[in-house]
């Protein structure tokens, strides 16, 4: 019998932390031996948001580093980088055009990272399109007399004189022009930061769901606020099937019951986050010694001593899922190990455990040279794409398009 086939990704950006390690990595390590698994990076989805070209192509393969340091293995896993499949831009084309827009809106981590990192206009940019506009409209009235306190505007009224000169139209004209681009922009810098953030971070589930149904995956194993893009993607492969016929495999989530959500270190509200402006939240993978044992040192705690699993006790119920899952021991072996013993005990040795869990994987990080990693994705994207094509071309020839 075929073996029933997995696909997951995460983007190459931030520093990973041991959330995305314990509620993600792990599983795929573990699910390899048993599944056709395929292992992606997802750089396309990191430019929802800006980035720096330099560093996101360095972090692309630094990623494919840390999925082999993790233990994913390249001889029974596909690992590859999303943009080496055109094929996912490409379906995500298609699946725009079956998602609806109210379906995407009620997406919850689009509003939260709109909210977040829609761009916020500056003050002083503000004051400086403020400045110009009136100047400009100064202009278009003929005032033919610029604040001469204003150096900036003398000198903007002389770069309108020149414009039109250049052009041969007359300065009201141009005036005009630049009058309509600035109330543009000055209209931009009023917009809520959701209106201002980019048309991909709205439509980024509908590339999630293309990689996933390329595959013909069974099973996509991620943490628990990836919920709701999974629940997405089975909705746009059912109206799919109905409308053009039976073509795409209805995906079934993978969440782990441990680990679907690492909390701060910070705030057991918030989840541990890439993202997290607050370094004293998360444990990076690659953080040293001494570092991790600072922050699980300053970890919040609750009150009470006990340290028990404890829903109302949610910074103490984190820290000790991190010490099961790290240890690999059951829960009540945990509750055990730390009967009787206090915070500081507790904290010292959730910290042994947790480098000691990391060591291993910080060594192997560094074995990867980049002839060994170049090899192993172009690999993974030529099986990649063997697939992938065959789900497109079905695609396609369902509705009508292609040869
Ligand atoms: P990302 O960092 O968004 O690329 O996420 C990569 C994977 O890590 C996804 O499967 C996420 O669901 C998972 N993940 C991210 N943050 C956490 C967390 N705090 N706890 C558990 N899993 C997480
Ligand atoms: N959106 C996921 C995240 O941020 C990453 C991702 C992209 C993914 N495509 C995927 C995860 C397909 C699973 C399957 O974590």
């Amino acid at each position: 019998m075929q073996k029933k086939r997995i696909f997951s990704g995460a983007q190459p950006t931030g520093e990973l932390h041991i959330g995305n390690y314990l509620g993600a990595l792990k599983n795929w390590v573990a699910l390899q031996e048993e599944y056709d698994s395929i292992y992606c990076i997802v750089n396309l989805h990191a430019i929802t948001l800006p980035q720096d070209p330099k560093t996101l192509r360095q972090k692309t393969r630094d990623l494919a580093r840390i999925y082999l340091a993790a233990g994913v293995d390249p001889e029974k896993a596909t690992i590859f980088v999303q943009s080496d499949a055109p094929e996912h831009a490409e379906l995500t084309w298609v699946l725009s055009c079956v998602a609806r827009m109210g379906e995407l809106e009620r997406m919850t981590q689009f509003k939260d990272k709109s909210q977040k990192f829609g761009r916020r206009p500056i003050e002083a940019e503000k004051a400086h399109f403020e400045e110009i506009f009136v100047a400009a409209s100064e202009s278009n009235l003929e005032n033919t007399n610029p604040p001469h306190n204003r150096r900036s505007t003398a000198s903007f009224f002389q770069t309108l004189e020149t414009a039109a000169a250049a052009k041969g139209t007359s300065v009201s004209e141009v005036v005009q022009a630049v009058i309509d681009s600035l109330q543009s922009k000055r209209d931009e810098t009023r917009r809520s930061p959701a209106e201002r953030a980019s048309v991909g971070l709205f439509t980024y589930p509908v590339l999630m769901a293309a990689d996933i149904l390329l595959y013909q995956t069974d099973l996509v194993p991620v943490g628990q606020d990836q919920k709701q893009h999974l629940e997405l993607s089975r909705d746009l492969a059912e109206r799919f099937n109905r409308d053009f016929g039976v073509t795409f495999k209805i995906p079934e989530p993978y969440i782990p019951k441990a680990g679907a959500s690492i909390k701060s270190l910070q705030d057991p509200a918030k989840k541990m986050s890439k993202s997290d402006e607050n370094p004293a939240g998360s444990i990076f993978l690659l953080d040293d010694a001494d570092t991790i044992s600072k922050k699980i040192k300053r970890a919040v705690t609750d009150s009470g001593t006990e340290i028990t699993f404890d829903e109302t006790r949610p910074a103490i119920s984190n820290l000790l899922t991190i010490y099961q899952l790290v240890t690999s021991k059951s829960a009540e072996d945990c509750v055990a190990n730390f009967a009787g013993k206090g915070y500081g005990q507790f904290k010292g040795e959730l910290a042994d455990a947790v480098v000691e869990f990391l060591r291993p994987f910080q060594e192997r990080v560094k074995q990867f040279d980049d002839e060994t990693l170049t090899t192993i994705l172009k690999k993974g994207a030529e099986r990649a794409r063997s697939i992938a094509q065959t789900t497109l071309v079905d695609v396609y020839a369902k509705m009508g398009i292609g040869r």
